[in-house]
């Protein structure tokens, strides 16, 4: 199957590398926009059978089947609407800030349109990748990338991008602890083992929970007058969880304002 790239940058290649490392993407064939050239150029040299670079956007959307549209949100409208798009053809957009019946209506008809939100652990084949509407072509297309979960609808799409954007928060909080952690005698990486690892670990006994109460008690059931409640309650006084769903609130604005 011949699946096209429009915007070949971070996420579209971490998506490309999680195809092309794992056997069931082995008949796939990617045909990239030549944008960005670099990353263009070093998917083809990490995968010269699965891997063709275009001269130009038309003809990533002429090779194929499937497109997927991975451009930045202020650019998407005017590169997408003089291309060409074919009826029996697919699109999956990635494009944050626009829903469907936008993105269609500078594409014009195709078969399927579908929006999805993936993240650049799909590479390592691991981690949620959800999407809206339900299809079945999808889920098998996508399942070696990670755990592929349907929406009902892009109102519930929004809300699942919102909690995205702490994607990068969470980055910044390690590599601030982790910094901390060498201020006070660590090695560069002891402390990033550690707290990646505390994280991972932490994580997992969330997922075991049978609900968010269940968590909350993960908090609070910690030693009384102990290490982790001098923590919580100091980053709970001083307002810190407010700034971290301050910070979602904003996200969700922008998104549903451009709706
Ligand atoms: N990064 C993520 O984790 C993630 C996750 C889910 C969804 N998304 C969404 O996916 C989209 C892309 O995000 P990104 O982080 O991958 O951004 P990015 O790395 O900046 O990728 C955008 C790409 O579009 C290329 N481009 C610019 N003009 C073009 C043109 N005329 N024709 C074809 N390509 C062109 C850029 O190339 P140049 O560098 O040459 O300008 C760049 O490679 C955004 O809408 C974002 O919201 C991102």
């Amino acid at each position: 199957m011949n699946i096209g790239v429009l915007g070949t940058g971070q996420i579209s290649s971490s998506l490309v590398r999680g195809f092309c490392t794992d056997t069931a993407g082995k008949d796939l064939h990617f045909y990239v926009s030549p944008r960005n050239r670099e990353k263009a150029a070093a998917l083809a040299a990490a995968f010269p059978e699965q891997v063709t670079v275009c001269e130009t956007n038309q003809q990533v959307v002429d090779q194929s089947e499937w497109v997927l549209l991975a451009l930045l949100p202020p650019q998407a409208e005017e590169i997408l609407r003089p291309l060409r798009f074919r009826q029996e053809q697919n699109i999956i957009t990635l494009i944050s800030d626009h829903g469907l019946k936008e993105i269609v209506s500078w594409t014009g008809p195709v078969r399927k349109a579908i929006r999805m939100v993936p993240l650049p652990f799909a590479e390592l084949h691991m981690g949620p990748i959800v999407y809206c509407p339900k299809d079945t072509e999808v889920e098998q297309l996508f399942a070696p990338l990670g755990q592929v979960l349907a929406l009902d609808g892009e109102e519930k799409l929004n809300t699942v991008l919102t909690m995205t954007a702490l994607m990068s928060p969470f980055y910044l909080l390690i590599h601030k602890t982790v910094e901390w952690g060498k201020d006070h005698g660590l090695s560069d990486r002891t402390a990033l083992d550690y707290m990646s690892s505390f994280f991972e670990a932490l994580s997992a006994m969330a997922q075991r929970a049978p609900d968010s109460e269940a968590v909350r008690m993960l908090c609070c059931d910690t030693t009384k007058g102990g290490l982790n409640e001098s923590a919580y309650q100091w980053i709970e006084s001083g307002g810190g969880y407010t700034f971290w769903l301050q910070a979602m609130d904003q996200v969700w604005d922008r998104l549903n304002k451009t709706e």
